[in-house]
This record gives C-alpha cells, sequence and structure tokens, in this order.
C-alpha cells in the first residue's frame, strides 16, 4: 500500500516518498485512555452540561463509572440493532443511532456488520430498535435535512436527532473553503443520495460511496480520483483502521491544502441538502426548529 501511495499519490503532489518506519503507529487504545484522563481532569469539575460522547465501541464499566461519577451525560453510537442492544445492556444515557445517509466514519464496532450496517437508513434502524424494545433513548443520526424529517423520527419514538453535514460550509466551520465548495454545490445537485460503492455499476464522480481507502474504516463521501485508484488496486483490502488513517493522512492533508478535491477525503452525509455557503449555524438552527414547529 504505501508505495502505492508513494508513486501515486505523493510524487503528483511533491511530497517526498516515505517508508514504512517514517510512521509512528500510537497504541489507540493508549490514546483513548489518555483522552478520556483529560475530559475527565479537564471538563469534569465544571457544573454545566457535561457529554461524554464515543463511537467505534463501548468504554468498559469502570471508565463509564468514572464519567458518571463527574455527573456527564454518557451516548454511545450504533449503526445495528445488536450494537443498540449492548449499548442499551451498557447503561449510558443515550444511543446515537447512525443510518446509512449518516456522513463521514461509520461508528460500527462488531465484527462483520460494516457492510450490512450501510444498507439502513436511519428511520428503518430507529424503528428496528424500538420493536426491539430497547429503553435508553435513541438519538436519530443521518439524513436529517428537514422539520419534517425531525417530526417523523420524534413522533416514531426518537428522543432527539442529530445533525452533521448541514454545518460543513458554514461561515464558524473549520474546514478548507474547497470542502465547503463541494458540499454546498453537493446540496444544489441532487447527487447526495446516490449508490453506493457496493453497487455493481462502477461510481460516477459525483456519487456517494461508502470507503474504507482513506483510513481502513468505511465512511460516507463524495467519489473521487483518490478512492477509484486506490479501489481498482486494492478492492476491500485496505490496511485496518488506524493504519490507513496514518498511512494516508501527510496526502489528504496536503491535497486539502492545495485544493485538490482528487485526492482528499470528502466525507458527505444527506443532511448536506440543507447546507448553504456562507450560513451561520445559528440560521440553520432556526430554519429546522421552525420548520419542525410546522411539520408537527
Ligand atoms: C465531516 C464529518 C466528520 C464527522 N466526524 C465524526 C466524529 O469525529 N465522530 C463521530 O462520532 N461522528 C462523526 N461524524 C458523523 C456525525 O456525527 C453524524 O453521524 C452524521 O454527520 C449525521 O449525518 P448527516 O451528516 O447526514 O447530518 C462526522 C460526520 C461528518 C460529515
Amino acid at each position: 500500500m504505501n508505495q502505492f501511495l508513494n508513486t501515486e499519490f505523493r510524487t503528483p503532489l511533491g511530497l517526498a516518498h516515505r517508508t514504512l518506519d517514517s510512521f509512528d503507529f500510537p497504541d489507540d487504545q493508549q490514546r483513548f485512555k489518555a483522552q478520556c484522563e483529560l475530559l475527565l481532569e479537564e471538563v469534569g469539575p465544571h457544573q454545566g452540561p457535561k457529554v461524554f460522547s464515543f463511537t467505534f465501541g463501548i468504554p468498559d464499566q469502570k471508565t463509564l463509572d468514572q464519567f458518571r461519577l463527574k455527573n456527564f451525560v454518557i451516548m454511545g453510537t450504533a449503526t445495528s440493532i445488536k450494537e443498540a442492544q449492548e449499548l442499551d445492556r451498557a447503561n449510558i444515557d443515550g444511543i446515537v443511532l447512525q443510518g446509512r445517509e449518516a456522513g463521514g466514519h461509520r461508528g460500527t464496532f462488531l465484527p462483520n456488520q460494516e457492510r450490512s450496517s450501510v444498507l439502513v437508513p436511519t428511520m428503518e434502524l430507529l424503528q428496528s430498535c424500538l420493536d426491539a424494545g430497547i429503553k435508553t433513548p435513541l438519538i436519530c443520526s443521518g439524513g436529517v435535512s428537514n422539520g419534517a424529517n425531525i417530526a417523523a423520527m420524534i413522533k416514531a419514538g426518537a428522543s432527539a436527532v442529530q445533525v452533521g453535514s448541514a454545518f460543513i460550509p458554514c461561515i464558524e466551520s473549520g474546514s478548507p473553503d474547497n470542502y465547503k465548495d463541494v458540499i454546498a454545490k453537493a446540496s444544489q445537485t441532487n447527487q447526495v443520495e446516490i449508490g453506493t460503492a457496493f453497487t455493481s455499476h462502477p461510481p460516477n464522480q459525483t456519487d456517494i460511496v461508502f470507503t474504507k481507502c482513506f483510513t481502513g474504516r468505511y465512511a460516507r463521501a463524495i467519489n473521487n480520483k483518490f478512492i477509484e485508484l486506490v479501489e481498482k488496486e486494492f478492492g476491500d483490502d485496505i490496511p485496518p483502521f488506524p493504519i490507513q488513517h496514518i498511512l494516508t493522512t501527510d496526502i489528504r492533508k496536503t491535497a486539502m491544502a492545495q485544493g485538490n478535491t482528487d485526492l482528499c477525503h470528502l466525507w458527505i452525509g444527506g443532511s448536506a441538502k440543507l447546507s448553504k455557503k456562507a450560513t451561520s449555524t445559528k440560521s440553520i438552527m432556526e430554519e429546522l426548529i421552525k420548520d419542525y414547529e410546522r411539520s408537527k
């Protein structure tokens, strides 16, 4: 993989070739532990609202207890009923249900569920979890782009909704300009709901795909040259997260800085439909709330 990344991407971007021993592969568990400790130390003593939200798995009960003791609201991410059931048993405060419309990484943590989970729309996942008797409050995430979506989810039994992609082009967002442009443009065309990498036909450049090629975990992104070249060479046989993430970071950062949207990750979710370039988060929230009040 690294040799391929050198010739196909580092050379055209003007980056020096890398050898495998030039990368630092930190222990992910150790890093997570250090992040938890920092959060408990720095945020723990505050009196205001505190949230500990995690994805890609469930921390052990000892860690969860430490957050409970400091009055954090605890939320985990599920992409399937089985994962929601495990989180339900962990006795946390909320479960974020990530449907297929959710942008960016899939939070899948049970084995062999990544491919099947991307086929389940948010609303369907919510319904299955309610039918399965899950008692923890459910937060719908993925494709929430108008008040009618919110009203339907709340009416069906969701406690809240979560919106991501709609905010990418906002003035407060730190995303690079070229990424903001791509998202805002995708929201104007009707291309944000097309196909996945699992369809039998090759996707077009503007299609949405689920790909592991940037980080080793499936993520929902706009198709581009990077995805096409890596998947043509390696198919689904990509080094696991976080190895692929570390191997491709310099390429994606440089491409983004150069305004080259062919060679960086363009995460996108269904709520991108709601996005507008240079709008404030406040105006998006106000529009959503007004639309929800009308749709209730
Ligand atoms: C650019 C981007 C980055 C994201 N980063 C994270 C993240 O770091 N952790 C996480 O749990 N979810 C992350 N997500 C997923 C969102 O939390 C959420 O599931 C998704 O955005 C909801 O779907 P929507 O994009 O249609 O609103 C990210 C999504 C996007 C689009």
